[in-house]
């Protein structure tokens, strides 16, 4: 059987991460996959320095992992574009892309040339108030210089881009398919410079916010606090992490201020979340990205959240070589996003 004829690659701060699937009954195999550091200013910088020297290790990568095609699905930042969960009232698709229009004026703080719209209709409530029929609408405003910055760079490793997709679409896709009828769901995916949150109901993404706090800020904290180099910080802060049991709790000590400003917006996100649905409280979380494996994280994050807290497994459905299966196993968090990309399929590739 040919291989998906597209392969995932998600560019992230601290790492970029390729993988390429093969649908195979309802499981999957994999064909490719790769793991590499990311350069220092990757896509932050506008430099075309920067943008040669990404482009040179996204080479490396593609040379070393050998996907079978060029065409690839990468995500945008969740933290560089605007996304927002509207109710419209029932419209025909044409009255909706007007309508969307004005109403992504309101909540995209740029003018609108500047920015690619997209939408995808959630939900549509008919019947249990019949007076007012409504649809719940995703909207996604992604700026044209940062769509036009990806598409320079992949061009300049020779990728052909098929489709830019969002984190938490990417997220849903590889963390929770196969339990779409399950409860409503927070994914919190913790990175290397922000923390993305958001909410699936029904199969369906339903919220999202990106918090500027991540592990590089963690590592940050302990470097000052404990008087280390970051390199250094970084390894305690992995080895030791929110476990008070460890050196007297002082690397827990550092990192708690920090990662409590997070904890405290995934609290504002649920409570903003439980005034809009009072009947549907969220009573479980699903953790993912290179930050969710610092120890201790799962039993703070249950306590303070108040909800039943497990790190997200994209290999559920994902047949995995035996020669690597362990290490791919290790590498589960970083992996996650890029495996819903992979999983993305194209009608017209
Ligand atoms: N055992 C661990 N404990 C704590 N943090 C860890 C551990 N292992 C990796 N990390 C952190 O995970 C981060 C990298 O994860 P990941 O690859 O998901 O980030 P990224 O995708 O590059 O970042 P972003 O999505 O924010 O751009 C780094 O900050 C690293 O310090
Ligand atoms: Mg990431």
């Amino acid at each position: 059987m040919p291989a998906q004829n597209t392969f995932g690659l998600d560019i992230g701060t601290s790492t970029t991460k390729l993988i390429q699937l093969n649908k195979n009954g309802d499981k999957f195999d994999l064909i490719a996959h790769g793991i590499i550091s990311s350069p220092p200013r990757a896509l932050a910088s506008e430099a075309i320095e920067d943008q040669e020297e990404l482009s040179e290790v996204l080479k490396r990568l593609v040379d070393e992992a050998r996907p079978t095609t060029k065409n690839v699905v990468t995500a945008l930042p969740e933290s560089q574009i605007f996304t927002r969960v509207i109710d419209m009232p029932l419209l025909s698709e044409s009255e909706l892309a007007s309508a969307l229009k004005w109403e992504a004026e309101q909540y995209v703080p740029l003018p609108l040339t500047d920015v690619e719209l997209d939408w995808q209709i959630l939900d549509q409530i008919t019947s249990t108030d019949a007076k007012n029929p409504k649809m719940e609408i995703l909207l996604v405003a992604a700026p044209k210089l940062l769509v036009e910055k990806y598409m320079k760079v992949l061009n300049m490793v020779g990728l052909n881009p098929l489709s830019l997709e969002t984190e938490p679409i990417a997220l849903n896709r590889s963390l929770l398919t196969s339990v779409s009828s399950s409860p409503t769901t927070l994914i919190i995916s913790f990175g290397a410079s922000t923390t993305d949150v958001c909410i699936i109901r029904s199969g369906k993404l339903t919220f999202t916010r990106s918090i500027s706090t991540g592990g590089i800020a963690l590592s940050r904290a302990v470097a000052q606090d404990l008087g280390f180099e970051l390199s250094q910080a970084e390894e305690y802060k992995k080895t030791y992490g929110l476990d008070a049991s460890q050196l007297e709790g002082k690397v827990m000590q550092s990192i708690k201020p920090v990662f409590d400003v997070v904890v405290n917006e995934i609290r504002r996100a649920l409570a903003y979340y439980l005034g809009k649905r009072p009947d549907d409280p969220i009573k479980r979380a699903v953790v993912t990205g290179g930050s969710a494996k610092m120890p201790g994280l799962v039993v703070y994050l249950a306590n303070s959240l108040g909800v039943e807290v497990q790190i997200g497994n994209p290999w559920e459905n994902i047949l995995l070589p035996p020669s690597n299966k362990q290490k791919l196993i290790d590498q589960s968090v970083e992996y996650a996003t890029c495996v819903g990309l992979a999983m993305r399929e194209e009608q017209d590739a």
